[in-house]
Order: C-alpha cells, then structure tokens, then sequence
C-alpha cells in the first residue's frame, strides 16, 4: 500500500524514480507523483492514474539528480490529483511523499495549523505544513522535521525535500516500511528493496521513530532526539531476475508456475544433512510447551491458518485457534494460561496483523512470525522467525505463498510431534510433482474457465473438511480478480438456506479429496444439478468418479489443500483473462496492507 523511491546523485532522477515506482506497483495504488529539485527549482507531476499515465504527463526536458516519487493508495480523500502526493507546504519550501496515515491530524491541526490553508483532503498536508512552520519559527530544516515528527501519532514513511537545500533528502519512519539504499556516488529510500535493487543491494534499515540525512555521499541516522545512530548496511538477498516477469504475461501465472519449485525449496530449507526435518528446535519447544496455539493472520493467510490449524491438532495433538487480525484485537477471546501466538503474513507488514503482535507482546506471550520477507516489521518484532521462501510474491492474488505457508505449518506441526507416523519431506516431494503435473494441465482450466465462468455473475465453491479451506481460498481468489461474485461454502451447510440461491446455469465448483466425506459432497452435488447448476468437480483420484472434470493424483490425505489450490489458483486466473481484468493489479486492492 503506497510506494516511496527517493534518489539523490549524479544522474538524472526521473527514469530511476518511475521505474522504482513501477517496481512498486503491485503494492496497490491509485495515483501517483514524483517531484524533480533542480537549479531551476521544484517540478512536481501527479495524477490519478497508473505508473504509465504519470510517464506521459511527466516533462522529460526537465533534468534533476535529486527527486522523490510515490505511489498512493487512497485513505484520506478521493483518488485525484490534488490529494496525489508529492505535497508541500503553503510556502512551497517543503515538499514530501508520506505512506502510513496519521492519527492525530485534527488535534494538530486545531493546535498548530489554525491559520493554514490546505489544498489538499490528505493528512499528509498537514506534515508538510508543521515543518513549515517549525522553520519560519527560526529552526533548522533538521530541527522542524524532528519537531514535527515528535507530534505525529501513528504510522509514517516519509521522503522530504527542502528547497532550499537541494543536497539533501530527509527521510523518516514510524511502523510504515522504508528502507535505504546505499549506492557509490548516490543514495536512495524506497518503501522496499524491489525499488533499488538495479540500482544498489546494499541497504540500511531504518527503524521506528528514526530518520535519515541523506546526501550523495553519505546516510546519516539520527533517533528523534537528534542522536546520531550507527548502523550497519547489510545485503539483500533479492536477485533483480526474481522480480520480472520474463516471458509471462502476468506475474499471477509465473508465481502460479512456481508453486513445485516453491516446494522443493523449502523441503531443502528445512532439512538436515541427514535427511530428516530441520527446524529452531527454540520454535519446537515453544510449540511442545505451550497448552494452546493461536493464529492469527489475515485474508489468503487466514485460509493457510485454517489449514494449519487442521494440522498442528490432527498431527501435533495441540488445540489451536485461528482468528482474523482485524477480529482479534478488538474483541480478543479468553487466552489460555500458556499459548503460544503465530503470525501468518506473506509480506510482515499487515497493520491488522501487528496490531494484534503489540497487544500480545504486552501481555507477556511467545509470538512467532511465519513470512515470507526477511527484515519485514512482523520478522523483527516476533520472537521466533519461519521464512517462506517462496520468493518475491509480486502479483496482488497471493498463490504461491499460500502454498508455501500451508508446507511451512505441515512441516512444523510434524518435527514437533512425536507421533508424526509419516516422512514429511517426501510426502512434499510428492506434493510438488503433482503441483507440476497440475501445471502442465493448466489448457483444462483455462478451457473449463471459458465454459463455466467467464460469463457468470456468481459462484461457488464447495467441499467439506479441508476441502471447505481451499474452498474459501478458491472463492476469495476467483472474486478477487474476476469480480465474480464468488462463495466458498461448506458442501453439507447448504441445504440450510444458501441453496436458494442455486439457479439455472449458477456454477458450482465441487473440491472432494477426503474419503470419508466423498459420499457426502457427491449428495450435495446431486443437490444443486437438480436446481440446475452447472458443476465442476475437482477429486482426488483414489476417490474420483468417471464424470469428474479435474482429478488430481494422489497425495497424503492432509496435503491435500496443497494440491487442490492449484487448479482453483488457474481457474481464477483465466476467468479474468477472459473478462479482460487488470489480473495483477485488481481493482481497490494493495498487496501489503499497512492500514487498519
Ligand atoms: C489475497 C491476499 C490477501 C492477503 C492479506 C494478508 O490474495 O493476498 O488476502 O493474504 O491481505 O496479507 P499478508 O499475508 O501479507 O499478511
């Protein structure tokens, strides 16, 4: 949700900023900007609009080797191009890009800004603004921003520039990411590595309530107090490869593609020399000593937790709880004595979910973070780490982290059992060839797509027992870049009124990879082709039946959701194609939501 990219050095900004942004765009947004200083003063270009829009509008005449760019996505006012960022002050000195949203806008408004005009229904004016005045009061540039920072409640990631200094950009940061990139002869922000990385892989982090003075040579990092802090760079680990598309279409497709890899990666990450599972033996004897296991997680994650649930009970023998974020921290249930919290989060920044990670880490429990970015907020915060190592996930539909999370939770919830009666890593390996056998078949969906959705105002999906959580995943997908009005649905709980809506042609896609609820789905299919629905059956095969359209091979019975994504993930995918949908960027959605 929002993009930064700052750049100062000794080449001309504009090409660095908008591909940085590009780079950024599967963040989700929905106008953006980008602001050049050079000696001929400020020129700032914003719009409503892609990345490919604000190119048009931008003047490539105009050179400069200092600029901010940024990506908004909008929470405080429409999506126009007066609240597009970047936004200044009313002198025009002080010009700045925020991500976050900040809390206590009114109060300082009323307290501080009475005689301010603003043009703008953003609360980012209002920082710009507070430097503003901070300055015309005689303090330094330093100062006002330290100043201002001090009084902003709730979250900020902020690239500022002051005209009147054109050898500096002023960065900051509060529960927004930002990160800062080193370079030979320049330096740059970006709201993530993918921003930098054709540029530089050399990054400092910048923690809450920090900012930084960067010039073309140095980075400097001051808390609010006006401390200078040393830090160390590190190396990311990204390779500018994993973040094109290559010859595919979509990213959604090539990181649909990926899941077999996905799996082999991570059976080889969490493996020892000898073969057998390897994982923090601190994590496992958290998990042995803990009465209860909470998870909380948010959207696709939630559905991997529901699934993770299902196996730390049924392998691991230990009651576990899955919540949604945005639940949890306002009407939190009874805790038990000793549980145990486990963030599911594909990208660690999900300001649901860390909301609730600060309100369990003042009450004192364990947490662990299950994601898939190193260094993301939820990574830093938690006690414990699981990486997912699925990759950058670029498209907005999560796919393959959703896989990864499930594996990550299989395989947890078998090393900390002492009756886990089968080999993990190689019920994995057998997952991921099935995954790629799944793949190879992806002209069958896209036909099956053609045949029972394209046209379609409305779906379901239905299954029981795990079947019911790839359900609700399948459905959330397909809705997500479809807009197909799409239900995920326990097979058995319709008759109790959904059923009503069954009507002549309705698809209902039909998932059966459990043998003992087979009979039962099979029923409830009858059920809804008598009131005409046109049903796709997707089974497993040791169960499957002469008529289905998709039948998988066979995979251990608590894998199953591992496989069955697979298919749902493509139907999805090729619905939208056919409906000409913006599939990697669908409409209202960001890919890391840092807002409550
Ligand atoms: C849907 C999707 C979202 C995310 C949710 C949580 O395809 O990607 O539902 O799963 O926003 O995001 P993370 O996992 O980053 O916490």
């Amino acid at each position: 949700m929002c993009g930064i990219v700052g750049y100062i050095g000794n080449e001309d900004v504009k090409e660095t900023i908008l591909s940085g942004l590009e780079k950024l765009e599967y963040r989700g947004y929905d106008s953006a900007g980008i602001a050049i200083l050079n000696g001929n003063g400020l020129h700032i270009y914003k719009d409503k609009g892609r990345i490919s829009h604000l190119r048009e509008i931008v003047d490539f005449s105009i050179n400069g080797t200092l600029g901010i760019g940024h990506t908004r996505w909008a929470t405080h006012g429409k999506p126009n191009q007066i609240n597009s960022h970047p936004h200044q002050s009313s002198t025009k000195r002080f010009t700045l890009v925020h991500n976050g949203i900040i809390e206590n806008e009114e109060e300082l408004i009323i307290e501080h800004l009475s005689d301010a005009t603003f043009e703008s229904d953003t609360d980012t004016e209002a920082i710009a603004q507070l430097i503003q005045k901070f300055s015309d009061e005689g303090n330094s540039t330093d100062r006002a921003i330290r100043y201002t920072l001090g009084l902003l409640e709730g979250s900020y990631a902020l690239a500022i520039i002051d005209n009147e200094n054109p050898e500096v950009i002023y960065a900051a940061k509060n529960k927004s990411p930002l990160l800062l990139g080193k370079g030979n002869g320049f330096n740059m922000i970006g709201s993530d590595a993918m921003a930098m990385i054709h540029h530089t892989n050399e990054f400092f982090e910048l923690q809450d309530k920090e900012y930084a003075i960067i010039t073309r040579q140095d980075i400097a990092i001051y808390n609010l107090q006006g401390r200078k802090i040393e830090r160390e760079t590190y190396f990311g680990e990204l390779d500018a490869t994993d973040i094109e598309k290559g010859t595919y279409p979509h990213y959604m497709i090539k990181e649909i593609d990926e899941q077999p890899f996905v799996i082999r990666r991570l059976i080889a990450a969490y493996q020892d020399e000898h073969g057998n599972l390897k994982v923090d033996s601190d994590i496992l004897n958290q998990i042995r000593e803990c009465d209860r296991i909470f998870i909380i997680a948010c959207g696709t994650s939630y559905h991997a937790g529901m699934v993770g649930k299902f196996l730390f009970e049924r392998i691991t023998k230990k009651p576990t709880e899955i919540h949604i974020s945005s639940e949890f921290v306002y009407n939190t249930p009874i805790i038990s004595e000793k549980p145990l919290f486990v963030f599911i989060s594909q990208s660690g920044e999900t300001a649901d979910s860390r909301a609730v990670l600060v309100k369990v880490k003042q009450m004192g429990y364990p947490t662990i973070a299950m994601t898939n970015v190193k260094g993301s907020t939820l990574y830093r915060e938690t006690d414990y780490q699981l990486l997912l190592h699925a990759g950058p996930e670029i498209a907005v539909a999560s796919t393959k982290a959703y896989t990864a999370q499930i594996a990550v939770l299989a395989i947890v919830a078998c090393a900390a059992s002492d009756s886990c009666n089968f080999n993990m890593l190689s019920e994995l390996s057998i997952v991921a060839n099935v995954m790629e056998a799944l793949c190879d078949n992806r002209e069958l969906y896209n036909e099956l797509a053609k045949e029972f959705l394209t046209d379609k105002k409305s779906c379901f999906y239905i299954g029981r027992h795990v079947d019911y959580y790839t359900c609700l995943e399948a459905a959330l997908k397909l809705k997500e870049i479809s807009y197909i009005q799409t239900e995920g649905f326990a097979a058995g709980e319709l008759k109790h009124g959904t059923i009503a809506l069954i009507e002549n042609c309705t698809p209902v896609i039909a998932i059966i990879t459990q043998e003992q609820i087979n009979l039962n789905t099979r029923s409830n299919i009858r059920e809804v082709r008598a009131r005409g629905a046109a049903v796709i059956t997707m089974s497993l095969k040791r169960i499957s039946s002469e008529k289905d359209q998709i039948v998988i091979d066979n995979v251990h019975e608590f894998l199953t959701p591992l496989v069955t994504a697979i298919p749902a993930q493509y139907l999805s995918y090729y619905a939208a194609l056919q409906r000409g949908c913006d599939i990697d960027k669908p409409r209202n959605l960001a890919k890391s939501v840092t807002v409550e």
